[in-house]
């Protein structure tokens, strides 16, 4: 028996016991006559204590020879402290060393082991096993581990059937580039990684499973950010003889249900907001409404009163940042300057302080009075007090510019408070967008999402105006999930396909196991995913997925810990057919 308990098990009650610990000497401190080690394990720290008195001289040196993370396994008996440690689990007690034995050494870390470690992001992902043994890094990995547990039980419950899907398959577009696997036994030809289960899920419907669920890696070549990683997880589902609604409302459940175990709150209905709406009003897709700073368009109140900055543009947008009307010119500059860097690339900004006292004064005063002005604040329902900021452009560029600014401010004025949740869906997106240089269509979300059955006809006459039976799911500001209807007839698909610029060989190259299935009696479904570190992250109060991942990997997509990706020898690449000589 290596233990008896774990070191954040012992208490007043166990005063008098004889127990076995193991783990880490977390910390050593000598006093000469008398010596406190920390041992730590995953379930907290417990103190152990040496004395002259009490313990023999051959026992106190080989305490005093332990470093800093050796592995330790002690004997004794639990006894009070005399300085109790009202902060620790096991503050009231510590262990009267008997019997220690080093079961194996340990070089000095290269970082603190502790809460708030010395160690910097790339020395902490470098070693990261010496990272994961700090509390906050493993109360992320236990945090992750409760929440894929509960959403197994509710889905299990809502008669979800978890299935493995491959890793190895061929293409399935989600927007980003493959991850690719050279086939050995198939020379110069390669699988790619699967970007989500997207065409398994389905197939799985047309087999009959019905209601799907699986918490699955995706791979995904792409730009990094705090958000994403190249290889992430999701919580990927699909549902048959659904309708966008049913699906909502499972989704929606389970959030609700996960907000409830974790953080106590039971939230209302999620707000639905449509794609339009969102952008026009948040100038975002995935809107942040934990705060107001809702856009109003002032294209009626501000044009053609002699500014000619504004008459000549497509859009004249506004909001009111709360309570900045005190705010001095410099601070109000260096606004400005923020929405000039070419990161965000506006123009600038118009600004209005509306007093306390009920009078305005702005950077526009030689063109608009105060009853103009007023008219402004009416329009934007600002408050006394409230700062008006105005841009004027191109709409969807101002738009976007406008958003930046408003999640920014609000980072800023800490109105983005991470124990705040407030999640809604955004539905009826474009099925497509189309490419801002060629004109090409791509697909909004994926190529299988359904149309709005009222839109089909249109799908060749006017595809940029159809929309999508699709719906995201947004918490926070972050995009925490997104699914659709699907496209569950040949015709439709083929059409839809044709529409992204595949020709009919291509499609059925890439497609065609997916098209015929639907001729052999697909079922109508849809489905959702979502974003498994994301959520977690999110719910635990973050917004950097990689401090839920145990082994992540940084922004260049490498792993430092074990230097991947790396070079492959010759005789590999020659065995994969991949050297060329
Ligand atoms: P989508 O591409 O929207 O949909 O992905 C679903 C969710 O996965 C998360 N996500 C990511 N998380 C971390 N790193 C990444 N690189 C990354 N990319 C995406 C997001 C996103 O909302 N097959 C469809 C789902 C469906 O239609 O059912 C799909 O994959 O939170």
């Amino acid at each position: 028996m290596y233990r008896s308990h774990h070191c954040g098990a012992l208490r007043e009650k166990h005063i008098g016991s004889e127990v076995t610990l193991a783990g880490w000497a977390a910390k050593v401190r000598d006093k000469g006559f008398m010596l406190w080690i920390d041992l730590r394990d995953r379930y907290g720290i417990t103190q152990l204590v040496l004395d002259e008195e009490r313990c023999s001289a051959a026992l106190l040196e080989k305490a005093r020879k332990t470093r800093r993370e050796a592995v330790v396994q002690v004997t004794g008996v639990v006894i009070e402290r005399v300085a109790k440690n009202p902060n620790m689990d096991t503050g009231n007690i510590e262990l009267l060393v008997s019997e220690l034995t080093v079961l194996n050494e340990a070089q000095t870390p290269p970082f603190t082991i502790e809460d708030k470690t010395d160690g910097g992001e790339d020395l902490r992902m470098k070693y990261r096993y010496l990272d994961i043994r700090r509390a906050p890094v493993q109360n992320s990995l236990l945090f992750r581990s409760k929440i894929g547990l509960l959403v197994r039980n509710y889905l299990a419950e809502q008669a979800f059937i978890e299935v493995e899907t491959p890793y190895l398959i061929k293409s399935t577009p989600e927007g980003a580039r493959d991850f690719v696997v050279p086939s050995r036994m198939n020379e110069g030809q390669f699988y790619a990684l699967p970007q989500s289960p997207q065409t398994f899920k389905q197939l799985l419907m047309v087999g009959g499973m019905d209601k799907y669920f699986q918490i699955v890696k995706c791979f995904r070549d792409e730009d990094l950010r705090a958000d994403r990683q190249p290889e992430f997880t999701q919580i990927d589902s699909e549902l048959s003889f659904v309708h966008q609604q049913d699906i909502m409302a499972c989704f929606e459940g389970l959030l609700s249900h996960l907000l409830e175990e974790i953080h106590g709150i039971s939230p209302a209905p999620f707000p639905v907001i449509s794609y339009e709406d969102a952008m026009k009003t948040y100038g975002n897709d995935k809107p942040d409404i934990r705060f107001g700073m809702t856009f109003t368009e002032l294209n009626a109140q501000a044009q053609n009163k002699g500014f000619t900055v504004f008459d000549a543009q497509e859009l004249v947008v506004s909001i009111a940042v709360p309570g900045a009307a005190s705010w001095s010119r410099k601070q109000i500059d260096t606004w400005i300057d923020w929405v000039k860097r070419p990161q965000i690339g506006a123009n600038g900004l118009v600004w209005v302080k509306f007093n306390k006292d009920g009078t305005f004064k702005s950077s526009v005063d030689k063109f608009f009075d105060n009853d103009a002005l007023a008219t402004w604040a009416t329009a934007c329902e600002a408050k006394a007090g409230d700062l008006i900021l105005v841009m004027a452009g191109e709409a969807i560029k101002t738009r976007t510019q406008l958003s930046a600014l408003r999640m920014a401010l609000a980072e800023s004025l800490e109105l983005r408070k991470p124990n705040e949740f407030a999640p809604l869906w955004v539905v009826d997106f474009p099925l497509f967008e189309e490419d801002e240089d060629s004109g090409a269509l791509h697909a909004m979300h994926h190529p299988f999402t359904a149309p709005k059955p009222a839109h089909l006809s249109q799908l060749e006459s006017n595809p940029k105006d159809v929309v999508a039976q699709a719906y995201d799911l947004v918490l926070n500001g972050n995009e925490i999930g997104g699914g659709s209807i699907r496209i569950h007839d040949r015709g439709t698909q083929e059409k839809m396909l044709s529409l992204l610029g595949f020709s009919d060989k291509e499609a059925k190259a890439q497609f065609g196991f997916l098209m015929d299935a639907f001729t052999y009696g697909a079922p109508p479904h849809g489905g959702i995913a979502l974003g498994f570190d994301r959520l977690v992250a999110i719910l635990g109060g973050k917004e950097t997925i990689r401090d839920y991942i145990a082994f992540p990997k940084n922004n260049s997509g490498r792993d430092v810990m074990i230097d991947a990706p790396a070079r492959l020898d010759d005789d590999q690449l020659n065995e994969l057919g991949l050297k060329n000589n």
